[in-house]
């Protein structure tokens, strides 16, 4: 009995210690946020849509590219929410969604497509 006792609070430990580990974002979760709120701008890999920066008068850096790659995750987070040059903040986001697109744009990074 008292085995049992120690095994479910175990459990519950474990489970708990999980939930802290919010994080390190969850790219695959990152990727719907992505396809919702920023590849109509950002281009299915994150090369940028040239319909839209013709519209906006603007270049954008490939999400992947060594320059955005460079920023920090903080960098990246701050340009998302509050915007940055001529990108409008994206407001419809919350925390988890905003650590997992970064996490998404991490493995742009990663897989090389420029
Ligand atoms: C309305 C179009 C639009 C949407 C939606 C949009 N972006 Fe952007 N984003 C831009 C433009 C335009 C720029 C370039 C801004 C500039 O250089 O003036 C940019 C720049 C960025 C940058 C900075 C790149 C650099 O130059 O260092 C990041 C990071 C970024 N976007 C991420 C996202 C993410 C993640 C989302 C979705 C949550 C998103 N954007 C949604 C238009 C958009």
């Amino acid at each position: 009995m008292k085995h049992k006792v120690l095994c479910a609070a175990a459990l519950v430990l474990g489970a708990a210690s999980f939930a802290w580990a919010v994080p390190p974002g969850n790219a695959k979760d990152g990727l719907a946020v992505y396809n919702q709120s920023c590849k109509g701008c950002h281009g299915m890999n994150g090369e940028g849509n040239p319909a839209i920066e013709k519209m906006m008068h603007v270049k954008m850096l490939p999400l992947g590219s060594k320059a955005v790659q460079a920023k920090s995750n903080a960098q990246l987070k701050k340009d998302i929410t509050d915007g940055v040059g001529k990108m409008p903040a994206v407001k419809s986001l919350n925390a988890k969604q905003v650590e997992d697109v970064v996490a998404y744009i991490r493995e742009l990074g990663k897989s090389g497509k420029k």
